[in-house]
Order: C-alpha cells, then structure tokens, then sequence
C-alpha cells in the first residue's frame, strides 16, 4: 500500500469536467448512478467556457421554415459528405431537447422581447439556427452545468490529470492518475469510463486554445486503451484568431463578429470574400473563410504582421456590447483596441478537432468494452468542416445518451474485473517519469511539436511537407527519451506537461499520417498537390498504432436528409 495513493470506487468514471463531461454527470445523478467526475483544471475554467457564439438546434424560433433535417442537412452538406449520418441524425433530432435541458438548469439565452429565444446566423446554416449568450454562450452553459452538478452534490476532483485507464481483456475497469498540486496518486475503480477531456489543437502554435488544453492526452488514453482514432487529420481552422501578442495568440474572436455583419479586408482594403464566395461573402463555411485569409496572406496581400482586418467598427455601438462584449473586452485587455472605432488584425487559428476516438453512432462506445467517448474527444459528428454551434450542442444530446448507455453497460456487468499487471504498469508509468533527469525540456519538445505542425500540417499541406513533418516527429521523439520532470515546491506541473507531452507527439503522428493518406482537398484538408476532391476518399480514416490508417466506409444518408442537401462543390476554394 502506498499511503500517497488514494482509492476510490465508482460506478461510472467521468474524465474531464467541460460541457460534455458534466451533462454526462448531471444525468447519471439525476439517474442515481454513482458518479466521480475529474478534470485538470478548475471546473468553472474548463474549455467549454471558451465556447464563444452560440449552440444549435432547428427550434424555429426566428426562421419557421427551420426543421432538424435540414439542421442534419446542412451539417452533412457542410462536412463535405463525411460526418456519419446516423450520428447528424441523432444530434439534429434531439438538439431541441438539450436547448431545453439547458433551460431547466437555468441558462440564460438571449430572447426576443416576445420571450421567444434569440436565433442568429452563423456560417453556412441554411436558418438563423444558432441560440447564444452576447458572445459568452460557453460560459453560461459551463456555468449552468456546473450549477446543476453542484446541486446534485457530483463529486468532482478538481486538479486530478489521469496517466492511464486500467484495462484487462478488452474491458475498462477504472483509471490511475495523480493531483496536479500535491503529486497524491489516485486509483479509481469504475464499472466504466466515459472520456470527455477533449482535442489535440493546441499542438499547433497558433490555436484558441489555451496553455495545456486539448493536448491530446484524450487520444492518447484512448488509444493506449486499445481504443482508434478517426480522422485526426481534418482539424478546423477558424478564421479569426488574433495575432498579438505571442502568448495570447490564436485567441478567438468569435464567428459571431461575422453574424453581426462583419467585414473581412485584405492589407489592401479589398472585401476579399468577395472573389471566394460571391454570394454568402464572410457568412461563407470556416474551411473557406480560412483558406480565403490563408491565400491572401499567403500572396502578399496580407498586412505586416501576416494578417487580414476584421472590422466591426460599422456596427452600432449597442449591437457590439450587447451581442459581441466578449470581442469589445478581449480586444481591449489583449491589446488597448477599441473594436467599436478600429479594425482587429486576424489570421487563421487550429480551433477543433473534428476527429476524435473512434465511437459508435448510437452510443458512443469505443472498441474498448466499457469505455465511452464524447465531445471533440470523439468523432463522427462533423466530417471534414464543422458547423459553428455544432459542438455545444453534441455534447448536450450526446451527454445524456453516453451516460444511459454507460450506465447501461455498468448494470448489466456480472464481475469486475482486476489486473495487478495493468496497475504496476500505470504505477511505473508515474515512477519513471519522475526520476528522469535528463537535459532534455518538456517545454520545449512541446514548443516543437508546435512548430513542426505549424510548417507542415497547417492549412495547406502537401505530401513533401508531412513527410518532413514525420521526419520531425521521429527527432522529437528520439530526444523524449531523454527528458528531465522537476517537480517542485509549486506542485507536480511538470509531470503533467510530460503526459502532456507523449499525448502531443502520439497525436501528431496520427494526424500526420492520416493526413499524408487523404491525397485529395476536401473542406478543412487542403492538399495543395492533390487540389481535388477525390470521390474514392469520402471515406473516414481510422488510425491506430500498429495498423496505421485504414479506410471506413460511410453509412447512406436516409432519403428525407438527402434531399434536402442542395449542393456540395469545391468550387471557390482556392488552394496555392
Ligand atoms: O466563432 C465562434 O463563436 C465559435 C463557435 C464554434 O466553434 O462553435
């Protein structure tokens, strides 16, 4: 026994404590399933509370005509025919209900003043679809979670990063970890497992993602599991993250700027959407929004720090601090701007990981017996371009399907399983790594990662460039080797930027990987040597580590969606 180490049972473990972790918790309580939900960093901080302009769901409220099919339409429209349809359905169908679940823990959408809730526009909805909080809506929906949660008296671990899940014949049977400030161990016994600890953008350098989020240590547990990734490669760039300064760049600002009427121009004053996309301009897709600033920063029409304007300086004064304050205080903190007088120099920013661990449609269950994903940890929802506003609502009607369906699973378990083998292995894991002493920066290495995904697998990318990425890669990993973990007086940071770490690299190779395989251009992938959509690739990519990529193939879209998406080209896009 080690006296640093606590033990805990539960029945349903839940890692991380943003919006999909928490509704899967909130569920589970008010069920009477027994509960533990844990995450790395303050439950009122977690990344959901980043979450800028609005959550989605056909509620009809602005646009009559609206309906969930053609919510589902248009994200699978949008996804450039790869998000899975059984998964669109699922969302788009029960979207309504999560807006609603949300109401009854108290959130507070902005309303019409009939009391109708307020729906706006955001890029490429066929409706005005998207539900908001000013430019907040994250935040309120993180704090309406974490209200509820309170309520129901969840147990959530604060500070506690999860290094492993313990797993005997294919069958999850808890998680081991340790607490960021004091370095205490934790064994937590679970019948099962649901991973809502989110994405690998920050393994870019510029990203709206802050220090130490969405490093990829979702995917890394999941896939040390035995669990696949789908589609690591098709990761969204969002037009507008901010340039300065260094430390906040990527910082979003949100596409609600856009929604409001703003106006994208080059370094030359030109309305450059203008040429990419005639008709909807900067209310266009992200994947071609970012592309259109990417290629005008790119040919030298960019400004000099390597940007193109935003302006919102048009709008009414109220319209700005009413609907968009979150973009009038950023600016303002970050860089002394007064957005409602002068524009914001913008350039694209790595925004959401559209693939994740791979899941069923129906429930998200992984290849792992017991373990369940969700969130941008998971995929299937948004195919290679994600709608906005898409994401808040996944984890609202997925949040309550995986707690049922884990909860399900739990019930019906005869044993539980042990195995002293995987527990030395998750002990050992933390041991070594904190007796490594050699010269080598955990920072650093994660500094470049950054920069290697940056120079090749950004917005373009082509196969010279990823496979330069991968040679990379192999040094990095080479010089992890030889990494030295101080932990000190502050507390065990170190150890958990070297978790970090191992997440990074492994999420890199796979999107890397992936991303050499998908020789075509489709939505957020551009291939600057394969500048085509490629019929035989609209297919998902499943990696994992001992067979690589593999092709998947997509189930038929059911005939009363399909015949509501209108068209789906390539056209517009313009790739170097
Ligand atoms: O721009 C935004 O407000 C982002 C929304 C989203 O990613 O869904």
């Amino acid at each position: 026994m080690n006296p640093n180490e606590q033990q805990i049972s539960t029945t349903v473990l839940v890692i991380g404590t943003g919006g999909s972790g928490l509704r899967a918790a909130i569920e589970l309580a008010e069920m009477g399933v027994d509960v533990l939900a844990v995450g790395k960093r303050p439950r009122n901080d977690a990344h959901t509370s980043l979450a800028a302009g609005g959550i989605n769901a056909a509620l009809g409220t602005m646009d009559k005509e609206d309906s969930w099919q053609q919510h589902a339409a248009d994200t699978i429209k949008e996804s450039y025919m790869l998000a899975n349809p059984h998964t669109v359905e699922i969302v788009a169908r029960g979207a309504a209900q999560g807006i609603h679940d949300l109401e009854r823990y108290g959130m507070g959408f902005a309303r019409e003043e009939d009391g109708r809730i307020s729906q706006r526009f955001f890029g490429a909805h066929t409706f005005r679809r998207t539900a908001f909080a000013g430019d907040y809506t994250g935040l309120e929906i993180q704090r309406s979670l974490v209200n509820r949660a309170e309520q129901l008296q969840i147990p959530i671990l604060d500070s506690v990063y999860i290094t492993r899940l313990l797993v005997k014949d294919n069958q999850v049977f808890g998680a081991y970890g340790f607490d960021i400030n004091t370095g205490k161990r934790y064994l937590i016994h679970a019948d099962s497992v649901i991973l809502a600890a989110g994405g690998h953008t920050r393994i870019w350098r510029r990203t709206s993602s802050r220090r130490d989020e969405n490093t990829g240590d979702a995917f890394r547990l999941a896939v040390d599991a035995g669990a696949r990734l789908r589609d690591p490669e098709l990761v969204q760039f969002h037009p507008s993250g901010i340039i300065e300064p260094e430390s906040a760049a990527g910082t979003l600002i949100s596409e609600a700027a856009r929604g409001e009427g703003g106006i994208l121009r080059n370094a030359l004053g030109e309305r450059f959407m203008e040429r990419y996309d005639p008709v909807r301009k900067e209310l266009s897709t992200r994947d071609r929004v970012a592309l259109a600033a990417y290629t005008e920063i790119k040919e030298g029409r960019g400004t000099k720090n390597g940007g193109v304007w935003l302006d919102i300086s048009h709008l009414p004064r109220e319209t700005i601090m009413e609907r968009l304050p979150r973009v009038y205080q950023t600016m303002l903190e970050v860089q002394m701007l007064d957005v409602t007088a002068e524009p914001i120099e913008i350039a694209p920013t790595a925004h959401y990981s559209m693939g994740g661990v791979w899941v069923r449609p129906e429930d998200h269950g992984t290849d792992v017996n017991g373990l369940y994903a969700i969130g941008e940890a998971s995929s299937g929802l948004h195919g290679a371009n994600r709608l906005g506003g898409n994401s808040l609502i996944e984890l609202l009607v997925f949040g309550r399907i995986v707690a049922r369906a884990a909860a399900k699973y739990s019930a019906s378990l005869e044993s539980q399983p042990r195995s002293a083998k995987a527990l030395a292995h998750a002990r050992a894991e933390i041991d070594d790594l904190l007796a490594a002493n050699g010269q080598e920066n955990v920072r650093e290495l994660q500094r470049a990662i950054r920069n290697m995904m940056t120079d090749h697998a950004g917005v373009v990318r082509d196969e010279e460039g990823l496979q330069a990425g991968l040679a990379k890669l192999d040094d990095i990993e080479g010089r992890m080797e030889h990494v030295g973990i101080h932990p000190d007086i502050a507390g065990f940071q170190d150890l958990a930027h070297a978790f970090d770490l191992l997440g990074s690299a492994l999420a890199a190779r796979a999107t890397l990987e992936a991303a050499l395989e998908r020789r075509e251009t489709r939505g957020c992938h551009n291939r600057s040597d394969y500048p085509a959509m490629d019929d035989s690739l609209r297919v998902n990519l499943v990696w994992s580590p001992s067979e690589g990529v593999v092709r998947e193939a997509i189930p038929q879209i059911p005939a009363e969606i399909s015949e509501l998406i209108k068209e789906v080209s390539s056209a517009g896009k313009l790739v170097e």
